[in-house]
């Protein structure tokens, strides 16, 4: 009996491994991300560049940096962005204060929802990789090692 139960398991665990492992891009993130950011983060957005010149003008009109690319998007996740997405979407369970991030709201219109979402934006950029850390080291935060990089998923 337990040469058939074996077998099945690891089985399960062979496909519970590859669901995890599956969330891209184009499946996932991208029809999250019109749902939910491209209001805001769209074509019609200026770039990061711009955006800091005039951070204000933009805010008032309720635009933030422009992410409407899978290359536009990653910048905000690895470089030179390090840590945006992580630090803007996190549901601070995590966190020494235990405040989200000021985008975790806009994951979704229930807190049920937000949840969902924050797991798949977590899935993609890694498990493993979900932490606050910027390029350069701040207050009491190091800067991002490249051990913590290569864990970076984002996959296409
Ligand atoms: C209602 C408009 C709006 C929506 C919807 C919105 N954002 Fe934003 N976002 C902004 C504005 C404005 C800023 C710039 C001000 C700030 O930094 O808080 C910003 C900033 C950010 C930043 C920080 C960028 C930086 O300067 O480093 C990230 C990352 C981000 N948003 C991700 C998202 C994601 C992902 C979603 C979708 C889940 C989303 N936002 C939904 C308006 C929005």
């Amino acid at each position: 009996m337990s040469k058939v139960i074996i077998p099945s398991l690891a089985g399960l665990l062979l496909a519970a491994t590859a669901m995890a492992a599956d969330v891209t891009y184009r499946k996932d993130i991208r029809p999250l991300w019109e749902a939910r950011c491209s209001a805001c983060h769209g074509a019609a957005s200026p770039y990061l560049g711009d955006f800091l010149e005039h951070p204000r003008t933009f805010m008032q009109q309720m635009q933030g940096p422009r992410m409407d690319t899978y290359a536009d998007l990653i910048f905000f996740v690895g470089w030179p962005d390090t840590g945006a997405i992580m630090r803007r979407l996190d549901d601070g369970k995590n966190s020494k204060d235990g405040k989200p991030g000021n985008m975790y709201l806009f994951l979704g219109a229930t807190d049920e929802e937000r949840q969902t979402n924050f797991k798949v934006f977590k899935a993609w950029v890694g498990e493993d990789a979900w932490n606050h850390k910027r390029w350069d080291a701040r207050g009491d935060m190091p800067g991002v090692t490249k051990e913590e990089l290569s864990k970076i998923k984002v996959k296409y």
